[in-house]
């Protein structure tokens, strides 16, 4: 069977057990790259319903890839990554053997605060926090955690999906050693990403550009310029995106959207943005989430999925 992980470059040295907080698509995604390389991957999240849900997006993930990188062992490729994949609602057996621990949880920040300060008493001293978060700031997530963590505590930016995506921004923030933001460097290559360097500023490198690219998008419909149909079909025609912006809102998740669209009205607030990204606000995906319209998720966001097999592709 060809090595999961095939390609990556496989497991980084010194790193044998990957701890991954929050089993929704980004986080399920993270752990199954990390199970694909060959780790041993810890997959939590507060519930069993959650931790299963996010195995269930893993298995059916897996298998497209297997087609791919085990053409005829496809079933021998899937059974040794599941194996891998270890779920647990038990944050001290979540990260107590990591060497690097990852959240992936809702954006907010002060859950993801009391998270990692909570995980930080089961980690091992030397293991290497990381968040996923979107659109805050490393050093914010990192807050409630000793010094010594805070020298050890990094960005982690994955896109969705996970595992297509290629990329991944790796974040240092002030806070960390160099040799730690080397380590996790290297771990983020391992996973077969190819990764970029930033700074700890808001939206780091690809979130920043596409939130100026989204408003864009949304100010076209709201002046009555163009349907967000149109807008879609002008963007992926004459410009090559793969999905145009309203088709990406729907698969990224309205309601993270949302959340992300919120936490740059508070940077502009704090004059870390200029109010020019926020200022009119579009109320285009507010309103869609008032209503309970997720994207993809839900069956239903700016497009209606009620009929598609799979919400979730
Ligand atoms: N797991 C495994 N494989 C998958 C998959 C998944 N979840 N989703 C798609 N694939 C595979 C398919 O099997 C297919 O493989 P093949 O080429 O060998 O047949 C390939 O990917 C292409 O998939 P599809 O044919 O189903 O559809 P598309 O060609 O439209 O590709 C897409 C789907 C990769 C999602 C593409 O539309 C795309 O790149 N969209 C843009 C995604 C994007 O911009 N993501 C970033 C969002 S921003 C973000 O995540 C940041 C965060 O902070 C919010």
């Amino acid at each position: 069977v060809p090595r999961p992980g095939k390609r990556g470059s496989g497991p980084a040295a010194g790193i044998n057990v990957v701890a991954v907080f929050g089993a929704g698509l980004m986080g399920s995604g993270i752990a199954q790259v990390a199970a694909q390389a060959g780790y041993t991957v810890n997959l939590a999240d507060v519930s069993d319903k959650a931790v299963q849900n996010g195995m269930k997006i893993i298995a059916r993930s897996v298998a497209r890839v297997a087609k791919k990188v085990a053409p005829g062992q496809e079933d021998e490729y899937v059974k040794t990554v599941l194996g891998n994949l270890r779920p647990t609602t038990d944050p001290s057996v979540a990260v107590g053997n990591a060497e690097i621990v990852i959240e992936s949880i809702v954006e907010n920040i002060e859950l993801k605060q009391n998270l990692m300060a909570a995980l930080d008493k089961h980690a091992k001293p030397d293991s290497i926090f990381a968040t996923n978060t979107s659109a805050l700031l490393v050093k914010e997530v990192s807050e409630k955690c000793p010094a010594a963590r805070k020298a050890r505590f990094g960005g982690l930016h994955f896109f969705n999906p996970v595992p297509v995506m290629r990329l991944v921004e790796v974040i240092r923030s002030d806070t960390m050693e160099d040799a730690a933001y080397d380590r996790l460097f290297e771990f983020g290559e391992s996973l077969g990403k190819v990764a970029v360097k930033c700074k700890d500023t808001p939206g780091f490198i690809v979130n920043r550009i596409l939130a100026a690219y989204n408003r864009e998008a949304t100010m076209v419909v709201e002046r009555g310029d163009a349907s967000f149909e149109d807008v879609d079909k002008a963007m992926e025609l004459g410009a090559g995106y793969p999905m145009g912006p309203f088709k990406l809102f729907d698969y990224v998740g309205l309601d993270t959207c949302n959340l992300i669209g919120m936490s740059w009205a508070i940077r502009a607030a704090q004059g870390l943005v200029p109010e020019s990204m926020v200022d009119p606000p579009s109320n285009m995906i507010p309103e869609l989430v008032e209503e309970g319209h997720f994207g993809r998720k839900t069956g239903r966001g700016f497009y209606d999925y009620s009929k598609e097999k799979n919400k979730l592709r």
